[in-house]
């Protein structure tokens, strides 16, 4: 896989991932090391010719890597407790027997993003399940599903889910993500680019966990996609992309109901 790598100042992460957008947060990784003002920054899954001109405009170098060393930092089992009622996990065993009564999504780290670590999955994820009728009946959209996390979590609280992710290896994942979790009720998945999918009904809750750029180019399709009442939970913004999001959204007519923060990250939550 090419990979670029750079290492810059911690301070400047913001910036540089901003920078970075149009190569996808998903893509881009920070390493932080203990004790020091620098950063290593890496951008995978690029073409050669990408790699080429990050390191002609920008310095740093260019680097092959296996697949499985991309995967490497995400192997480490991990638990997310979602009190009051999901639990995630890597692997069944590494949930705390505590942890062990609550439902649970068991998703290992695979080719899609979307493990549960990321701030942006798990903002998403809370508003998700706060925003899901207790009693089912909510009709999700999925759009960006990457590891299928999101609408698994949804389809097991009772709601009716389509997932939309326009990368092969994602829906692959997702759909292998549910035969692992085989309690869970079906998942629509589809393949497409969400800029030219065309749903065969409206949603009650969309959920989008993008970046900012495609957020806004897409929120007139989500607005359509939307029925009335319908809520709009969006992440993946920087917070220096918030008030260009937030734009989009007023005009667009949808009023901004919560806003969350998990540090230079940012989920806004949005009524129809
Ligand atoms: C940041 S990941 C989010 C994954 C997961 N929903 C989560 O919250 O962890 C964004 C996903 O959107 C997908 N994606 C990006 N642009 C897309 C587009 N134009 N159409 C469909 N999917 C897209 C990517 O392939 C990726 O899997």
């Amino acid at each position: 896989m090419n990979v670029w790598q750079r290492i810059i100042p911690a301070k400047w992460t913001d910036e540089w991932l901003e920078r970075l957008a149009w190569a996808g947060p998903q893509n881009c990784a920070v390493t932080y090391l203990p004790g020091r003002k620098t950063a290593r920054l890496e951008v995978y899954a690029l073409t050669a010719a990408q790699r080429k001109k990050l390191t002609r405009e920008f310095g740093g170098r260019a680097v092959s890597k296996p697949q499985a060393s991309w995967l490497a930092p995400q192997r480490r089992a991990f638990v997310l407790p979602l009190p009051p009622w999901l639990c995630l996990a890597a692997r069944a065993a590494a949930i705390p027997p505590k942890y062990r009564r609550l439902p649970r999504l068991i998703i290992p780290a695979g080719l899609a993003f979307g493990t549960g670590e990321h701030a942006t999955t798990g903002l998403c994820l809370r508003q998700l399940l706060k925003h899901l009728p207790a009693g089912g009946g909510a009709r999700v959209l999925d759009a960006g599903t990457g590891s299928g996390l999101l609408a698994l979590a949804a389809s097991l609280r009772g709601a009716r889910v389509t997932a939309v992710d326009y990368d092969a290896d994602s829906i692959a994942t997702a759909r292998a993500n549910a035969r692992l979790n085989a309690g869970v009720p079906p998942v629509t998945w589809r393949r497409a680019d969400l800029l030219q999918f065309k749903p065969a009904g409206q949603y009650t809750l969309l959920v989008a966990n993008l970046f900012a750029d495609l957020l806004v180019k897409a929120l007139p399709r989500f607005k359509q996609w939307l029925a009335a009442g319908g809520t709009l939970i969006v992440s993946g913004i920087l917070r220096g992309q918030e008030a260009a999001v937030a734009a989009a959204l007023r005009k667009e007519r949808l009023t901004v109901s919560a806003r969350f923060r998990k540090g230079k990250w940012i989920c806004l939550v949005a009524k129809l």
